[in-house]
């Protein structure tokens, strides 16, 4: 009895108070700033509202959350809600602010061991080392250490095979120094000729990324392969964005099952990142749904500029945050739309060249990240990129992936994968299945 009044009185004083679960991020900061309320600057949702809360004294008002098992269903579904209006209030985050402060989740506090792998200790610690590294080069002080770090060239991999001109331009650095700096950092990593049999020794080395299907992984030879570039292409609905969810799931797993023990950095220039897709896929493999999703790192890129950048930027997350793969979906739907035009043409083509250089060569810094690209391709050869199975964006973009796949629709959830033009691979098919569990056997 008492406890209906109490609850009674409370939902009137709830009437009389502005629902903020129901607000959005900006519209609660505006809210905290009318009240004059302090909000770190990088607070969330739940924090806002704890704060506001706080502040008028209604804290106590919330109902308990788990006084009941009832309530665990709930208290699920609205982190989930809370983590999608996350998710919009990044894709909402003014320009200016930075990438590392926009997308990564800096709250791991309470990230525990699991199937699903956290950020480790060991992979910050040889970030310090390959620092330590480049500190180490001569002539290297604190401005120059600074300037290269800020531009992401945080190891001796990274400034000795990117060219000149790009460190210089995004460091800064003068060209004498940066001539030096790569010169020493070739010969300390012993840059030069190499025999087929050390060559041998670094492909055994390949890890490989399960898709699922047992057929599809014996077309790539194990699975998705790190140290190259996968693209994925084909029409729309064959499945480039299904399989680009599967193999964030999968590359957290352990080795022993096809994983590669780290997280995914999800570069989506379409939005169509869905962590709904996340979830179901990781529960089909009794994975811990909010641990696979907060070891998943989401850029959202708004134009082809963004994309460029998002991928420069990725290159000092991928040591500090244990990154192993890195997907870009789509590849060019952004240079398409923005680069209209025959006259367009040439320029656009040059931009996708650098772009996919620069996934290159990360590939090439980390041997053990794996990145893969979806393409969309029309089945009608059109004008600006004839037949879609050899050239898919144009000659620029099979010629800088190192593995190609086409995919086409079969009947019902049957998709069918083909590599085209592997170094390694016979130009054989696979069949799968698009389900609500995710890529699956037919
Ligand atoms: N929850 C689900 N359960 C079963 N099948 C699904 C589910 N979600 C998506 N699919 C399947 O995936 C298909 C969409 O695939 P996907 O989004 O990967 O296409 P895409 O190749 O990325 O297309 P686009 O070029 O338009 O981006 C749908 O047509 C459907 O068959
Ligand atoms: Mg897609």
């Amino acid at each position: 009895m008492a406890k209906a009044v109490e609850t009674k009185n409370n939902r009137e004083n709830e009437d009389n108070m502005i629902d903020l679960d129901a607000l959005t991020v900006k519209d609660l900061k505006s809210y905290a700033a009318e009240k004059n309320i302090d909000l770190p600057s990088k607070a969330r949702k739940k924090d806002i509202i704890k704060l506001i809360k706080e502040n008028e004294g209604t804290e106590s008002e919330t109902p308990s959350a788990n006084s009941d098992a009832d309530h665990e269903e709930y208290d699920d579904e609205k982190e989930l809600i809370e983590a999608f209006e996350e998710l919009e209030y990044e894709e909402e985050l003014e320009d200016g602010e930075d990438f590392e402060d926009v997308f990564i989740d800096e709250d791991e506090s309470d990230v525990e061991d699991n199937k699903a792998v956290s950020i480790k200790d060991s992979s910050i610690n040889s970030l310090d080392e390959c620092i330590k590294a480049v500190k180490a080069l001569p002539g290297v002080g604190e401005a120059t250490l600074n300037k290269l770090i800020k531009a992401g060239f945080n190891s001796l991999e990274a400034i000795a095979y990117t060219p000149p001109k790009i460190i210089q331009e995004d460091s800064g650095l003068g060209e004498k120094s940066t001539a030096k700096l790569i010169k020493a950092s070739m010969d300390k990593l012993g840059i030069g000729f190499k025999s087929g049999e050390e060559i041998w020794e670094h492909r055994k080395n390949i890890a490989r990324v399960t898709t699922n299907n047992k057929e599809f992984d014996d077309l790539l030879g194990g699975g998705i392969e790190t140290g190259s570039v996968t693209e994925f292409f084909g029409e729309f609905r064959t499945g480039k964005t299904q399989i680009m969810h599967q193999l964030c799931v999968n590359v957290q797993l352990p080795k022993e099952q096809g994983g590669l023990e780290g997280n995914a950095l999800y570069i989506d220039t379409e939005g169509t990142f869905r962590p709904e897709r996340i979830i179901q896929m990781a529960e089909a493999l009794d994975l811990d749904y909010k641990k696979i999703l907060k070891n998943i790192i989401f850029g959202r890129a708004y134009n082809s500029d963004h994309q460029i950048l998002l991928v420069k930027d990725s290159a000092n997350l991928i040591k500090e945050k244990n990154i192993k793969l890195i997907i870009v979906d789509s590849l060019i739907g952004h240079f398409r739309s923005e680069y209209v035009g025959r006259g367009t043409l040439a320029s656009r083509q040059q931009l996708i060249n650098q772009h996919i250089h620069d996934l290159l060569r990360l590939c090439d810094i980390h041997s053990d990240l794996a990145v893969v690209v979806t393409n969309q391709v029309s089945s009608k050869p059109d004008v600006f990129y004839g037949n879609p199975t050899t050239h898919t964006g144009g000659h620029v973009v099979a010629h800088g992936t190192t593995i190609r796949i086409f995919l086409r629709k079969g009947k019902g959830e049957q998709r069918i994968a083909k590599v085209v033009d592997a170094p390694n691979l016979p130009e054989s098919e696979a069949v799968f299945t698009i389900t609500e569990g995710g890529i699956g056997e037919p």
